[in-house]
């Protein structure tokens, strides 16, 4: 089977924690509830992309225990294929723990547990060989070393796309390296951005002139309520978000890159891709969660009349 978009990058089972208030050291707190969401950015990207009725696959790595078993359904029951999902017989599955007391102020603890001991001899070649993209984000620890190499044995007709995250964003430009000469769009937030380009630049332009080395061909700053900024090095759009009421920002960065790529691979230009993506990140800011409120194909073919 061919898919139009493989990801790459952490799964995670996200656990938020209502305290009554946060444990500093040698305090004792208690907990008022617990909710559980199927997390990681990569994933809930393609999650996006299959709404939007992208044959899509994710590539990642989750342990034999019920963590493990949550994140699988979640993925089949959005019509991703797992067939690239590595299952480890030992160790934790992906968690994050968020700790939240009742003035919203949060506390998070990440156990990258096994997605943490992705190597590349584990990963199916197969799926991502015919591939239109390859969506790359980011892992906590080595990983990043099986992408690397994954890199290097892909055809250049399979493009990549790379939303490095704080993570890969605070490793700083010299770190990237084999990883950014081989992206052809970049999928970044503003602080990250300047966390890349080791804070030395005043504006955004700046920045990416920066970064020309790598030629990347697209690169897409998310500015949160302010939108994007994106530029191909000939043309650049800043485009205003979407006025929707905000309820929860989890995910939207994830979801805007759905929107982007979905535009991108149908042949739209760079100035409607982004409007797509600022449309998928407004659907999912208005709702709670990460992918909860993703639209679908029918939703954004009713919007797509409207632009
Ligand atoms: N308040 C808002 N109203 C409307 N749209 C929003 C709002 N906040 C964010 N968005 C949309 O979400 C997109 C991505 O948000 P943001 O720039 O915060 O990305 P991010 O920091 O990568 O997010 P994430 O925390 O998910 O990684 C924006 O480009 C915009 O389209
Ligand atoms: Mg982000």
């Amino acid at each position: 089977m061919t898919f139009q978009v493989v990801g790459f990058g952490a799964l995670n089972l996200d656990k938020l924690y209502q305290v009554n208030k946060i444990a500093r050291e040698d305090g004792e707190s208690f907990i008022k509830s617990v909710s559980e969401s199927c997390g990681g950015s990569a994933a809930n990207t393609i999650i996006g992309l299959s709404r939007l009725e992208m044959k899509t696959v994710m590539i990642g790595k989750v342990a034999s225990d019920r963590e493990g078993e949550l994140l699988l359904d979640n993925l089949s029951n959005e019509n991703v294929q797992t067939t690239g999902i590595i299952k480890a017989e030992d160790g934790r599955s992906g968690t994050v723990m968020g700790f939240v007391d009742e003035a919203g102020e949060r506390a998070l603890y990440v156990d990258p547990g096994v997605n943490d001991l992705i190597t590349l001899d584990e990963i199916d070649l197969n799926l991502v060989y015919n591939t239109e993209f390859l969506h790359l984000t980011s892992f906590v620890g080595n990983s990043i070393k099986a992408q690397e190499e994954l890199l290097e044995k892909l055809p250049t007709k399979v493009k990549i796309s790379l939303d490095p995250g704080r993570l890969y964003a605070e490793k700083g430009i010299n770190s990237l390296v084999n990883i950014l000469k081989r992206t052809d769009i970049l999928l970044i937030n503003r602080a990250e951005l300047k966390l890349l380009t080791n804070n030395k630049y005043k504006t955004i332009e700046e920045e990416i002139k920066s970064l020309e080395n790598y030629n990347i061909a697209i690169i897409v700053v998310k500015l949160g309520e302010d939108g994007c900024y994106a530029t191909d090095g000939d043309k650049s759009y800043s485009l205003k978000a979407f006025p929707v009421k905000c309820r929860d920002t989890t995910g939207a960065g994830d979801a805007f890159n759905s929107g982007f790529l979905y535009g991108h691979i149908k042949g739209l230009n760079l100035e409607k891709s982004c409007i797509i993506g600022n449309y998928v990140a407004s659907c999912c800011v208005g709702g709670w969660g990460a992918t909860n409120s993703l639209p679908y194909k029918n939703n954004l073919d009713e919007f797509l009349k409207t632009i």
